[in-house]
C-alpha cells in the first residue's frame, strides 16, 4: 500500500493530456466476449479494475494482452461462464460480464458483488433486465445462476436510468431474438461508446444517449478494432485541481462536451474555461465562490463521481455552498478527512453544507474510495504545507499513475511506501 506526499501551494499549469475512460472501457471490455473473432481496442488506461477485468477475462479462457494502452481479446477460446468469487469480490465491475456470458453460453454463475465503501449497490435492475430477456434467475445465498435456452427481445423499462443494468441489457439483447427496447436507459457518454463497440462488431443498437435504446438482434458478432473515449471523471478532476491552486491548464485529448454539467458549475465558481472540440483552457486565478446548490444526478446531470472533487473546491471558495448526493447513501467520506485539513462542512442526511475557508492546511488523511481519493489529493495540492494521502491503492482504480499526471502539469507529489514514512 502506498502513500502519496504532496506539497501543496504550487498554481498548476501547463498542458496535459487525458487517457481513456475506465467506464467505458470496463463493460466493452465484458463486450467483447460475445465477438468470434479477436478485438482490439485502443486507449484502455492503466488501471487496478482494467487489469482485474482482464484477469476475469483470462480465468474464463480468455487470451488477452494489455500493452501501451492496446488490449487484444481472443474470445473463441472463452470455456466457462463461471466467475470465481475472488475475482468478482475484487471488483463489482465483473456484473458487466452477465449480460454477454448469458448471450454467449446461455449460463453464468456469478456472486453478489454486495455494497462498497460508496453504497449498497444492488443488481436487481440487471436481474429484472435479465429476467425479461427470457433468463431464468436463481439465487443461492450470495450466488447468482442465470441461465437461458435462447433470449428473447422485449420491452423492458427501467425504474431508475442505472447504467449498469443499461449497459448489462444491451450487452444480453444483441445476440438474443428480435428486438429489445429499453425504456428509461441511462444516458451516460460510456454507454453511447458501448452503442458504437457493439455495432463495430456488427450490432445493431440504436438510441445511445437517449432515454430510450433499440437493439435488433443479429446471430452472430465479428472481431472489430476500437478506440476509448477520454476520462470525463479524469479531465474534471484535473479541472477542479486547476482551479484549486489558481493555475491554468490546457487539457487536450478531451472532450468538453461530456462536462457541460461540471463547466457550468466550475463557471458560476468564477473559473474561466475556454472550450473547442477536444481541448479545454482552464485558468483560476484569484479565490472562487461558494455555489449555492449543487445536486448529484444521472447524465447529463451533475456526476457523481466529481462531487468529491468539487466539494474540496468549494472548501476553499468564498461563501457557503451546498451540495446533495442523491445516487450514492455513503459517498461523503471525504468529509472527516477534508475537515481535518480545516474544512468547515457539516452533514445532514444527503446534503452537505460547506462554508468556505481561505486555506486548508497539509495532514495526514485517508483515502476511503476512488474519488474520495482524488478530492483528498486535490485539497493537499491547494493546501498550506505537506499532506500524506494513504490508502493509494483506491485511487490506482481510476487514475493512470495520478501523482505523474499532476506532476506534468506543475504538481508537488511523489508516491512512496506506506512504511517508510508512518514507522520509520
Ligand atoms: C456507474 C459507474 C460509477 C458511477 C455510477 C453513477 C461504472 C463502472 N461505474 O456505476 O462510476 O458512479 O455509474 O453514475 O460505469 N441501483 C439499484 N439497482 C440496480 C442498479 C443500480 O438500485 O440494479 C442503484 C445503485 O445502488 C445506485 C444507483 O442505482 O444507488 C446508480 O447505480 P448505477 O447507475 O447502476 O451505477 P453503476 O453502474 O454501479
Amino acid at each position: 500500500m502506498d502513500n502519496l506526499v504532496i506539497e501543496g501551494g504550487a498554481p498548476l499549469s501547463g498542458t496535459i493530456r487525458i487517457h481513456g475512460a475506465k467506464n467505458a472501457a470496463l463493460p466493452i471490455l465484458a463486450a467483447s466476449l460475445l465477438a468470434d473473432e479477436s478485438v482490439t481496442i485502443g486507449n484502455v488506461p492503466n488501471l487496478l479494475d482494467i487489469e482485474v477485468m482482464l484477469d476475469i477475462l483470462r480465468d474464463l479462457g480468455c487470451k488477452a494482452r494489455h500493452q501501451d494502452r492496446v488490449v487484444t481479446i481472443e474470445p473463441a477460446t472463452v470455456t466457462s461462464g463461471h466467475i470465481p468469487e475472488t475475482l468478482m469480490r475484487k471488483m463489482r465491475s465483473s456484473v458487466f460480464l452477465m449480460g454477454p456470458l448469458l448471450a454467449r453460453f446461455g449460463e453464468v454463475h456469478l456472486y453478489q458483488p454486495g455494497g462498497c465503501a460508496i453504497g449498497e449497490r444492488k443488481i436487481d435492475l440487471h436481474l429484472r433486465g435479465l429476467a425479461a430477456l427470457g433468463a431464468k434467475i436463481e439465487e443461492k445465498g450470495s450466488r447468482i445462476i442465470c441461465s437461458a435456452k435462447k433470449l428473447k427481445g422485449a420491452e423492458i423499462s427501467l425504474d431508475f436510468p442505472s447504467v449498469g443494468a443499461t449497459e448489462n441489457i444491451m450487452m444480453a439483447a444483441v445476440l438474443a431474438e428480435g428486438r429489445t427496447t429499453i425504456i428509461g436507459a441511462a444516458r451516460e457518454p460510456e454507454i453511447q461508446d458501448l452503442q458504437q463497440f457493439l455495432n463495430k462488431m456488427n450490432a445493431r443498437v440504436s438510441g445511445a444517449g437517449t432515454d430510450t435504446i433499440t437493439i435488433e438482434g443479429v446471430s452472430s458478432l465479428n472481431g472489430c478494432e476500437f478506440e476509448i473515449i477520454p476520462d470525463r471523471i479524469v479531465t474534471g478532476t484535473v479541472m477542479v485541481a486547476v482551479a484549486a491552486t489558481r493555475g491554468e491548464v490546457t487539457i487536450e485529448r478531451t472532450c468538453p462536451a461530456h462536462l457541460t454539467s461540471l463547466i457550468h458549475v466550475l463557471r458560476r465558481a468564477g473559473v474561466q474555461i475556454d472550450i473547442g472540440s477536444d481541448i479545454m483552457n482552464v485558468s483560476a486565478y484569484k479565490r472562487t465562490k461558494a455555489v449555492d446548490r449543487v445536486v448529484t444526478s444521472p447524465y447529463p446531470a451533475f456526476p457523481t463521481d466529481l462531487q468529491a472533487q468539487v466539494m474540496t473546491l468549494l472548501a476553499i471558495s468564498d461563501g457557503v455552498s451546498v451540495m446533495k448526493e442523491t445516487i450514492f447513501e455513503g459517498r461523503f467520506k471525504h468529509v472527516d478527512e477534508l475537515c481535518r485539513m480545516g474544512a468547515d462542512i457539516r452533514v445532514d442526511l444527503n446534503s452537505a453544507f460547506i462554508r468556505g475557508v481561505p486555506q486548508l492546511y497539509g495532514s495526514t488523511v485517508r483515502a476511503s474510495d476512488l474519488r474520495a481519493g482524488a478530492a483528498l489529493v486535490i485539497a493537499g495540492l491547494a493546501a498550506q504545507g505537506c499532506t500524506v494521502v494513504e490508502h493509494v491503492h483506491h485511487i490506482d482504480r481510476g487514475y493512470d499513475r495520478i501523482e505523474e499526471m499532476f506532476t506534468q502539469i506543475g504538481g508537488n507529489i511523489v508516491r512512496e511506501a506506506y512504511k517508510s514514512r508512518v514507522y520509520s
